[in-house]
């Protein structure tokens, strides 16, 4: 029998590497990315009842309202793709991932709700079906469909998939100021990138199941980008300063994270950071 309520887990991601290639004429750019998804996660449940249209509501106070929410935006867009009427959608979200941190929360609980309303109105819907209705949400949703490893091109939603990271500690610090996607994407221009990451070193590191070479690989363009560098710059220096293997920021910032090894330095950085920095986390890839 179908469902009338339903949870879902919502698993943040995080760039491995980023690189943008060019601008495109549709005014997105073409990037090459790899990004890995972690078990930091939002907490989702999805109710049916009579009636029309979807209502979204959190635990956070400055959600997105109306289409410019993600959830709302994959509720719309599942009704579209399947037809679906006649039934109202009530999405309540337990964030736990920062928000405007580069780490996806966003395109996580648009895609979360997809495999959800896919689940509840057993509609059957294969992963590339539901990774094309969410790139119309967001560039990230493919991936977060799938979840995993993956190279991204094109916008972000031609996906190879990869092996995940070998087992470790992640440690997310979010530093007090959230950077705007599309702001950054703005202020790049790509004949200026001087710095880029070793994508191919980073593919093979993780077909090779090598933690190291994949961690002492990972890099950013935007962080040459980005206003507060200088920041970005220190809390890399900290976490490599307590034993982290690499670190890097994730997406467009500002949340970076170091990969350790050792799962006593782990909890030693984040409480080291913690001191300064509200919005640590520690996680490990999922898989
Ligand atoms: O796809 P999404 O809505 O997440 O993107 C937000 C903004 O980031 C876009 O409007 C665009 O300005 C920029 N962007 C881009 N190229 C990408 C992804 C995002 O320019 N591949």
């Amino acid at each position: 029998m179908s469902k009338s309520a339903l949870d879902v887990k919502a698993y943040a991601k995080l760039n491995i590497s980023l690189d943008v290639t060019a601008r495109r004429p549709d005014g997105y750019h073409d990037v090459l990315t790899v990004m890995q998804s972690v078990e930091l996660h939002d907490d989702i449940e999805i109710r049916r009842s009579p009636g029309r249209g979807a209502r979204v509501v959190g635990d956070i106070g400055n959600l997105p309202r109306g289409g410019r929410n993600t959830a709302a935006g994959a509720v719309f867009e599942f009704f579209s793709y399947t037809g679906i009427t006649e039934e109202k959608i009530t999405v309540e979200l337990y964030k736990r991932i920062p928000v405007r941190a580069g780490m996806g929360g966003g395109s996580a609980d648009a895609a979360a709700v997809l495999r959800g309303l896919d689940e509840m109105f057993e509609t059957g819907l294969a992963q590339t079906e539901l990774a094309e209705i969410g790139s119309r949400i967001g560039s990230d949703v493919p991936f977060c469909v799938m979840n995993g490893a993956a190279l991204a091109e094109g916008r972000g939603e031609m996906l190879t998939k990869l092996p995940s990271l070998p087992e470790c500690c992640i440690v997310i610090c979010k530093p007090r100021f959230s950077v705007s996607t599309r702001t950054l994407f703005g202020r790049l221009d790509c004949g200026k990138i001087q710095r880029r990451p070793d994508t191919a070193g980073i593919t093979d590191a993780l077909k090779n199941g090598s933690l190291t070479d994949a961690a002492r690989r990972m890099y950013n363009i935007f962080e040459d980008v980005i206003r507060h560098g200088d920041e970005i710059a220190r809390i890399k220096g900290a976490l490599l300063g307590l034993g982290a293997l690499g670190a890097v920021m994730t997406g467009t910032g500002s949340a970076v994270f170091g990969i350790f090894d050792d799962g006593g330095a782990a909890r030693t950085a984040r409480e080291t950071l913690r001191r300064e920095y509200v919005e640590c986390f520690l996680t490990s890839p999922h898989p």
